[in-house]
């Protein structure tokens, strides 16, 4: 099924969700329209892997509705949803450590009948070249940059139309999160929308369209990306001590 391109290709609505009965989302809203980066931000805790979690089908959608692509895909299974062109790579990158770069990325391959294993490979390894360097290394061997490419490779290998991309900047260099930057315009670039979760609050204002902050699972503040970095509200909400401002200086892996 196709939207129409007037419509949010991922719409979020009154979704209240958690896991089992613990409710940890309260009536969010989210839109992604076509090609958009839309961020989502918030203090450790906020819920932001939770409604992650919740779009793809990984935790229990307790009311409210998602729509993806036309489609009422609430309380799908995870399997199906991301068969639908809905991937998610998950925050602490969960790749396969004892599997090699290729092999990673063909247990990841989902065939919709377009293109081959090979076709959406080689287009992963024109994104990453250093994965195509080291298509026979096994995962366990790849420094922390590669290993989040590699992660963000396996997604792409279902070729979707929305990624949910979780930290992917996380415990990197500063070299390699602006690298990691790159990628997520590259990848809105070529017509994949991305919904980011952050802790570089500027650098994800900088590269996003629309942000939504959350705070303890409910939604505090929303606004277009530029609106929201000289919006006094959000440092107050969301920084409460912290320097997520900036950023990271984290060490390189
Ligand atoms: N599998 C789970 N079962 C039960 N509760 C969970 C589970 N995963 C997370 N939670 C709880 O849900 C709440 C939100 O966690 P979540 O991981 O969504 O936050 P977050 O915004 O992604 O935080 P972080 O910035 O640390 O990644 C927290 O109170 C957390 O303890
Ligand atoms: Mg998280």
């Amino acid at each position: 099924m196709t939207s129409s391109p007037s419509e949010p290709l991922l719409k979020v609505e009154k979704l209240n969700a958690g896991y089992g009965s613990t409710r940890i989302l309260f009536d969010i809203d989210l839109k992604l329209m076509r090609g958009e980066i839309v961020v989502v931000l918030g203090a450790n805790g906020a819920g932001k892997s939770t409604l992650m979690n919740a779009i793809s089908g990984m935790c229990t959608i307790q009311g409210g509705r998602v729509t993806f692509d036309g489609q009422d895909i609430t309380g799908w299974k995870a399997h199906r949803i991301v068969g639908s062109g809905l991937a998610q790579c998950p925050e602490g990158r969960q790749i396969f450590q004892r599997l090699t770069v290729e092999e990673n990325l063909q247990a990841a391959f989902i065939d919709r009948g377009r293109k081959s294993f090979a076709e959406i490979r080689d287009e992963v390894y024109d994104l990453f070249p250093v994965l195509r360097e080291r298509r026979h290394s096994l995962a366990s061997r790849m420094s922390g940059g590669q290993q989040q490419m590699l992660a963000i490779g396996r997604s792409l290998m279902a070729q979707p139309s929305v990624i949910l991309l979780d930290e992917p900047s996380l415990g990197l260099a500063p070299k390699l999160i602006h690298q990691i930057f790159e990628i997520v315009l590259d990848l809105a670039k070529k017509d994949i929308s991305v919904v980011l979760v952050e802790q570089n609050v500027r650098l994800a204002l900088e590269v996003g369209d629309y942000a939504y902050v959350l705070e303890s699972g409910h939604c505090r503040l929303e606004g277009g990306a530029a609106k929201l970095m000289s919006d006094p509200s959000l440092a107050e909400l969301y920084l409460a001590g912290h320097s997520h401002l900036e950023a990271s200086n984290a060490p390189a892996h």
